[in-house]
């Protein structure tokens, strides 16, 4: 078991990536706080770890208010007494162009994908310096190449990976490493929403998975093995990095080839 003991808290945990995390990281012997805005989602999750033995308690968060995230620390250090893991994996998407995007909607994708990585990391670095921990964000290949009608959700990924550099620069000397993870299209619900906004939903999944080198999505597992290796001593000298896990997105072949 690479995580024996470690305390790991991830947020968004009641669905995709995030409970595929959970799930990853308590089976390599972590104890896991489930943080999520959706409470039954995160109980949900920590009834799949009970299932295989694993240690979990689910947490009630969310990740762009401070009140909430300050609880989320306190809870996690009564359950566990520690902190070696934080995954900002909590994100939503808001599907429109800057000019059809409501200024309530940009706010609150910036406030989730950008301050909530911004929240959890400010609380919980004190405890991560204590434990020479590591923080893992979940940004996007977004972060490097756009797509149509999901423009605040781009920004707040560019942004998530420069502000992973950033901290792993502010953080290094005190042994805390910052890494992100760009994943391409996975099969979770925020893609599935982004695919019902289209014309043909089943066409733009089929367009979508093209736009990888292997010609399809990804799933949620294909990311949380990564996330796992990053938390490991394995990943001991690397810091700062944006680990593309995205089936060769991007990689130039057209949509129709
Ligand atoms: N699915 C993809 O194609 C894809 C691609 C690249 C990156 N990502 C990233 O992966 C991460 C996980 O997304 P997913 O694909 O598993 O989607 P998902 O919608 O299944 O999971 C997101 C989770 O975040 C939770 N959440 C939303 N707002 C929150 C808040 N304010 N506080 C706490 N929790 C909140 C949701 O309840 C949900 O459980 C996100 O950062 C996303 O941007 C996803």
């Amino acid at each position: 078991m690479k995580l024996r003991d470690r305390v790991v808290v991830i947020t968004g945990a009641g669905s995709g990536i995030g409970r595929a995390s959970a799930m990853a990281f308590a089976n390599e012997g972590a104890r896991v706080a489930v943080a999520d805005i959706r409470v039954a989602a995160a109980l949900e999750t920590v009834r799949h770890i009970g299932e295989a033995e694993g240690i979990a308690c689910a947490v009630e968060a969310d990740v762009s208010s401070a009140d909430s995230v300050q609880q989320l620390v306190d809870q996690t250090i009564r359950a566990f007494s520690r902190v070696d893991v934080l995954l900002n994996n909590a994100a939503i998407q808001v599907n429109k162009s800057v000019e059809d995007t409501t200024v309530e909607e940009w706010n609150r994708e910036i406030g989730v994908n950008l301050g909530g990585v911004f929240l959890c990391s400010k609380f919980f670095l004190p405890h991560l310096k204590k434990t020479k921990g590591c923080i893992i964000n979940m940004a996007s290949v977004n972060g490097f190449f756009v797509e149509p009608t999901c423009a605040g959700y781009c920004a707040t990924k560019g942004g998530i990976i420069a502000l992973t550099k950033a901290m792993a620069i502010d953080h290094g000397k005190e042994g805390v490493r910052v890494n992100c993870i760009c994943p391409g299209y996975i099969d979770t619900g925020l893609a599935w929403e982004y695919f019902e906004m289209q014309p043909n939903p089943a066409a733009a999944r089929e367009v979508a998975s093209k736009l990888h080198a292997l010609w399809r999505i990804g799933r949620p597992e294909e990311v949380s093995r990564v996330a796992v290796f990053l938390a490991s001593d394995d990943a001991s000298f690397m810091t700062g990095a944006a680990v593309v896990v995205s089936g060769g997105f991007g990689s130039g072949l057209p949509p129709s080839a």
